[in-house]
């Protein structure tokens, strides 16, 4: 399927889900999207599990019930999903499948103690992008957006044996790359410029081959308009955290994205790039006794005070969830000014609490389905912005999603030759 039909039938998903997509998570249960699909309504509330929220027994099954959504998250099986759900999760996925980018010519070589500056997960995603660039050429200049350390300028020109600016605002990274460049014998120089500034035209050229890995919302569009300018011969990029930008509800670049007119508040774009949770185990354990915790102390404020809305607590130390919830709750009122009385609703508020963060996890589950769609939707739109503008594009996965979870990658130039190796468009 080419890109656009790609895209205009992910549009015609979203579209028809939005009400889920785009109300956040703890607006749910007063959301009008539950009156359409009741049998999602009654699964987000437990089906009657955890009904009973007045003793602490109450708190442990509902505290083994998040041990069940949790193992099933991670794939150890589980929990009934409504038929509805597990159809979307299959439509989405339909709609999400890509293939990988074919491996181009470079592979990297360099001697694995020189991987040795950053971390295990870094190298292997810096390794997977050089691998899925297009072929490098001989007139062309290469320079590395918003470069860090310069992990990637520096692998590649010890890779390839070419010079790769980096292009970086921050003068301590910029320092620190020359450190590890100079140090492994790399060609990649810094140039410490703003890229949102005109500035960075006097590192970049008509022949240049910018590279992106993990760029950010306002700084990845930027690239993509100089691409469409023409100014540059040719990107490779990486997206990543799509709602840093200033440019919001979400502002298409392509003419497509614009005309099917889907709205993309920040919680969407926060949506799209939803990181996995965390492993099994006592830490989210413990971050989920401390999640319930809180949202329990906060009903109890709320009685007290007649309040009707979320107030944020300060943040406490980790010693503070190794007690009793009572204990707790004296801390943190002691510690807001609250008097909470002689405390004898204890143990149903906690309950209540562990009640209310299962039903927050299962509509989580609901949204995150729509988490890789909406991603998939804002990186084609960049893709097309491009082929609008008459570059050729392929885009597709550079590495597994375990290396990293933003794993699209958008090959564009305005030189067909620079492509060749690979296939366009490479949706599956
Ligand atoms: C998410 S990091 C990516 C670093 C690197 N590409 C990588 O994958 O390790 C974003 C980098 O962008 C740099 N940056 C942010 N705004 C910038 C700007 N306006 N101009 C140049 N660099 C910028 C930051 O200093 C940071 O090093």
């Amino acid at each position: 399927m080419l890109l656009a039909e790609r895209f205009a039938a992910s549009s015609v998903f979203l579209r028809d889900w939005a009400p889920i997509w785009s109300t956040p998570v703890f607006a749910m249960h007063d959301g009008g999207w539950f009156t359409d699909l009741p049998e999602v309504a009654r699964w987000i509330d437990g089906d009657g599990r955890c009904s009973d929220t007045t003793t602490n027994a109450a708190s442990h099954r509902c505290a083994e019930e998040l041990d069940i959504l949790d193992a099933f998250e991670s794939g150890a099986g589980g929990v009934g999903l409504p038929a509805v759900l597990l159809e979307l999760s299959r439509a989405a996925r339909r709609l999400c499948a890509l293939s990988p980018i074919a491996k181009g010519a470079q592979r990297v070589s360099v001697r694995p103690r020189d991987a040795r500056f950053l971390s295990e997960h870094k190298w292997r995603q810096v390794v997977r992008f050089i691998e899925a660039l297009p072929p490098l050429t001989a007139g062309a200049s290469y320079a590395d957006w918003c470069a860090g350390k310069g992990h990637l300028a520096r692998t590649l020109s010890l890779t390839a044996s070419i010079g790769v600016t980096r292009l970086e605002r921050d003068p301590d990274l910029c320092a620190e790359g020359t450190r590890l460049a100079e140090k492994m014998g790399a060609s990649s120089p810094a140039a410490a410029v703003d890229v949102m500034t005109d500035t960075v035209f006097d590192h970049i050229d008509a022949s240049t081959h910018v590279l992106a890995l993990h760029a950010c919302g306002a700084l990845h569009r930027r690239l993509i308009r100089i691409a469409r300018a023409g100014r540059v011969v040719g990107i490779s990029l990486a997206p990543c955290c799509y709602p840093l930008t200033d440019e919001l509800p979400y502002a298409p670049l392509s003419t497509a994205g614009r005309s099917e007119g889907l709205r993309l508040e920040i919680e969407a774009l926060r949506l799209a790039v939803r990181g996995a949770r965390d492993p099994l185990g006592r830490r989210a354990r413990r971050q989920r006794r401390a999640q319930a915790w809180r949202i329990a102390f906060d009903l109890l404020r709320r009685e007290r005070t007649g309040a009707s809305s979320y107030t944020s607590q300060p943040s406490l130390p980790d010693s503070a969830f190794g007690g009793t919830f009572r204990d707790f709750a004296q801390r943190l009122a002691r510690q807001i000014g609250l008097d909470l009385g002689p405390l004898t609703d204890v143990e149903s508020a906690e309950a209540e609490g562990y009640r209310r963060l299962a039903r927050v996890r299962r509509a989580e589950m609901v949204t995150a389905i729509f988490s890789r769609p909406l991603e998939l939707w804002l990186v084609t739109d960049l893709a097309l912005a491009l082929t609008e503008s008459g570059l050729q594009v392929e885009l597709g996965t550079f590495c597994d999603s375990a290396t990293t979870p933003r794993n699209l990658l958008l090959n564009a130039s305005a030189d067909p030759r620079l492509l060749t190796s690979k296939t366009y468009a490479s949706w599956r």
